[in-house]
């Protein structure tokens, strides 16, 4: 998640965009997930009395029945009892212990987009022992594993597993080994807490009805590795897909989601301006440029329906002594919260760009980037949202849920998003003990990483409950059959 960083030199624009980016994200207050010291530890809490442990490891046991220790033989859909199974499983201290030690695996050795080979082994290698079957590769690197009746209905849940170009500034004892590597953006943890579900939906495997498909991509970061996970038929048969991202903004273990548009679609442009005749202005040509650029968001938008156009870089050294027949270098992002206005605002910058230095006899090309960082907007199915909700509120109590706003990054969820159902959500790692409260992609980024249980058992909730037709009941409120 997070800025998309297609090469170096936008690196610069990123950074140039990031106040507009908060400017225009909205009434959107951190402050206000964290008024209230709420469910940290919640799975462990929610664990006692759940009491499962005492078996082997945490991956190992897939057989046991918890319901017989919890609640007696396990009752019909709509009874409660999933809660405690699934908060006995993801709470015992063997679980946690394994998916830290996953975690700090995958943290030490980051790899970048297309290049996860040793994550997709541990991966691989996990799944393996807990007897979960998969197919390998998609997407290169990818793969996804199937747990229940091999029938429909589908769900799918996602990971992704890339890191980023970045140091690692955090002082631990896992730090990265990969010199100017780091998971700064939590994907390790995301790809913990997948496994995690993993080994609690094989322990429950008996209770699908129908099948979860694991996804485990390649790629977010830079690459569109989600486009190319559907490419090679990740979403084959699925009805519906849910994912969850890390959040500094939250208190540990605390879920957020919203309905419909969460996170911004996200490009880059960079045009190339070249003089076409004599006397032909390339840094004339620019200029007008920008200027036409400024008028699609202030005169062309619906001032309702937000979105961002801003030229971050110009580069050019036109009759400066430079090469006169070096191009002119125009470049800059764009986000947009709804499919259409994307794509509206793509056509019409290639059209002022390529269109307005022709006025000054100049001649230009445009890039969009699009098999690196073109992702549209992340937009949450109403049904899949409520679903998310309803879930994560009766496995964690009424506080360890938040709505939030849309925030102006992106994701390559998206795509998925566009192709079915989809529901995205955070999970909060935000520990002022540990000092885990820098932003994604910060060198100083880190987690708490008590959330990775809470994260598993979340994950496994929502694909568990939903195929037991969980996201109908919780997407009409008028339905007799709410959950508590
Ligand atoms: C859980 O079970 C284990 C093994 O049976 C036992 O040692 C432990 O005391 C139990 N914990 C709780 C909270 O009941
Ligand atoms: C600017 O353009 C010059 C000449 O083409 C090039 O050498 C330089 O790397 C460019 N700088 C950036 C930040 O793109
Ligand atoms: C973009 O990716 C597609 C496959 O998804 C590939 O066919 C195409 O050649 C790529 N284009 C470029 C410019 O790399
Ligand atoms: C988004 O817009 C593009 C371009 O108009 C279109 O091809 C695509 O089908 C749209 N997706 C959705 C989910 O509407
Ligand atoms: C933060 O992490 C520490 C160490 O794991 C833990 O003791 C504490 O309960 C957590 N929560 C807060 C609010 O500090
Ligand atoms: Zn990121
Ligand atoms: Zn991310």
């Amino acid at each position: 998640m997070e800025s998309r960083r297609p090469s170096s030199v936008l690196l610069l624009l990123v950074l140039l965009a990031a106040p507009l980016m908060v400017a225009s994200a909205g009434p959107s207050s951190p402050t206000a997930f964290l008024e209230d010291d709420v469910v940290l530890g919640a799975v462990a809490r929610l664990g006692k009395g759940a009491n499962a442990s005492g078996r082997g490891g945490a991956r190992c046991d897939v057989d046991v029945d918890i319901s017989a220790v919890v609640g007696g033989p396990s009752r019909e859909r709509g009874a409660s009892g999933w809660k405690e199974e699934i908060a006995g499983l993801a709470g015992r201290p063997e679980m946690a212990a394994w998916l830290r030690r996953v975690r700090r695996r995958i943290h030490e050795r980051p790899e970048l987009a297309y290049e996860e080979v040793e994550t997709s082994r541990l991966v691989r290698e996990e799944l393996e022992g807990m007897g979960v079957s998969f197919r390998y590769p998609l997407a290169r690197t990818g793969l996804v594993a199937t747990i229940g009746t091999g029938r429909p209905p589908v769900v799918a849940l996602r990971a992704d597993m890339d890191a980023l170009p970045i140091q690692e500034a955090v002082e631990w004892e896992h730090k990265s080994k990969n010199p100017g590597k780091m998971h700064a953006c939590g994907h390790d943890a995301h790809v913990a807490m997948l496994l995690g579900a993993a080994s609690i939906l094989k322990a429950r495997e008996r209770h699908l009805k129908g099948t979860v498909k694991l996804l485990f991509q390649p790629a977010e970061e830079s690459g569109a590795g989600a486009k190319r996970m559907i490419e090679d038929g990740a979403l084959e048969g699925v009805e519906a897909i849910f994912a969850v991202h890390v959040s500094h903004q939250h208190p540990t273990s605390v879920v957020g989601s919203r309905t419909g548009p969460l996170l911004a679609g996200c490009g880059f442009f960079k045009a190339q301006i070249l003089a076409r005749r004599a006397g032909a202005d390339p840094v004339l040509a620019a200029s007008s440029t920008i200027i036409s650029l400024q008028s699609l968001v202030s005169r062309e938008a619906d001032p309702l329906d937000s979105q961002v156009v801003s030229v971050a870089m110009v580069n050019g050294s036109f009759s400066l002594g430079g090469d006169p027949a070096a191009p002119l270098v125009l470049g800059g992002t764009f986000r947009a919260f709804s499919n259409a206005s994307f794509y509206t605002l793509r056509r019409r910058i290639e059209e002022v760009m390529t269109l307005q230095p022709r006025v000054h006899g100049c001649e230009a090309s445009v890039d969009f980037f699009e098999n690196q960082s073109f992702y549209p907007p992340t937009v949450n199915h109403p049904r899949m949202y409520a679903h998310v909700k309803a879930t994560a509120r009766a496995l964690l109590g009424d506080a360890g849920y938040r709505d939030v706003p849309p925030m102006m990054g992106a994701e390559d969820f998206s795509f998925y998003s566009q192709a079915v159902p989809a529901g995205f959500y955070y999970v909060g790692v935000r520990n002022e003990t540990l000092g885990s409260v820098h932003t994604g992609h910060s060198p100083y980024f880190m987690i708490d990483e008590d959330v990775l249980p809470t994260g598993a058992a979340v994950h496994a909730a929502i694909a568990e409950r939903y195929l037991a037709g969980g996201a109908e009941r919780d997407g009409d409120p008028r339905s007799p059959e709410q959950e508590p």
